[in-house]
């Protein structure tokens, strides 16, 4: 099952299912939004719901028999090592209801509990991020690599918050390594942008706990682009190994150690 050129058929789909919803998210923040708080805390959009129906009614279409791990729209019982789609429509939620543009979609395709394709679209920047496991990534259809640099003092590195306000105060101590070793810290506010970024070389390392919606496509996409990834905190044995979202480390490899180091702490 998947035979290679199965995989590329699927990848040329999600480019194009992730810029049909990314086109439509743009469309929409021009007219009136409605929006809602999940929790209490966590923004979700009249266009986040949109963009996730037409993604879903597509996947739906083309590929019937493949379940969807979408951010809002999961079933309570997911089969992380079967054939999955994992999808969040949007992921920078709070920048796109604020008129910012780090905003993009993100569709990963997993079997057997890897991770083999990934697309993040960023509509109002117009670049699209996309790898197919062991062919490379591409931005914009050009070869994208992670950079080289070697100077932890001199890395840029991108993190986030988790929106429960209660859970950020224990991260400070990791924010305070951060900034006490590097050249400073970035927060774009879309984990699939971030890894993104590390895949092309305009950051040295990401690190956050996210959820796998945010890391999926990106994972193989910065993979694909020579960076490292490894987890930091404790593994969670039920999920496979690709999954493991919480304690992200995403990095050029010349600062993969030390920052592991730098987190671990
Ligand atoms: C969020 C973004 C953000 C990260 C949060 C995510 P959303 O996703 O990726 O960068 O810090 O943890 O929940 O809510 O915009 O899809
Ligand atoms: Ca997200
Ligand atoms: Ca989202």
């Amino acid at each position: 099952m998947h035979s290679n050129i199965e995989l590329e058929h699927m990848l040329e789909f999600t480019e194009e299912l992730a810029m049909k919803a990314g086109h439509l998210i743009k469309e929409l923040r021009e007219k009136p939004l409605e929006f809602n708080y999940k929790c209490g805390t966590e923004l979700v959009t009249s266009a986040d719901l949109k963009s996730d129906d037409l993604i879903r009614n597509e996947l739906k279409a083309y590929y019937p028999d493949i379940p969807i791990y979408s951010e809002e729209s999961h079933a309570d019982k997911t089969d992380f090592f079967g054939p999955l789609w994992i999808v969040d429509p949007i992921d920078g939620t709070v920048n796109y209801a604020h008129g910012q543009f780090n905003v993009s979609v993100s569709i990963a395709f997993a079997y057997k509990g890897e991770l083999k394709l990934g697309v993040v679209y960023c509509p109002f920047l117009e670049e699209k991020f996309s790898a197919l496991r062991g062919h490379g990534a591409y931005m914009n259809g050009k070869r994208i690599y992670c950079n080289q640099m070697d100077d932890l003092s001199r890395a840029v590195i991108a993190t986030g918050f988790p929106y429960d306000r209660s859970k950020r105060s224990a991260l400070m101590k990791r924010v305070s390594n951060i900034l006490n070793n590097c050249q400073d810290i970035r927060r774009l506010a879309s984990a699939a942008i971030d890894i993104c970024w590390v895949a092309c070389g305009r950051l040295e390392g990401y690190y956050e706990t996210v959820s796998i919606w945010d890391m999926a496509a990106g994972f193989v996409i910065a993979k694909e682009a020579g960076a490292l990834i490894s987890n930091f905190g404790p593994e969670k044995p039920e999920l496979p190994e690709e999954f493991n979202s919480e304690c992200m480390l995403v990095s050029n490899p010349k600062l993969h150690d030390k920052l592991f180091d730098l987190l671990k702490e």
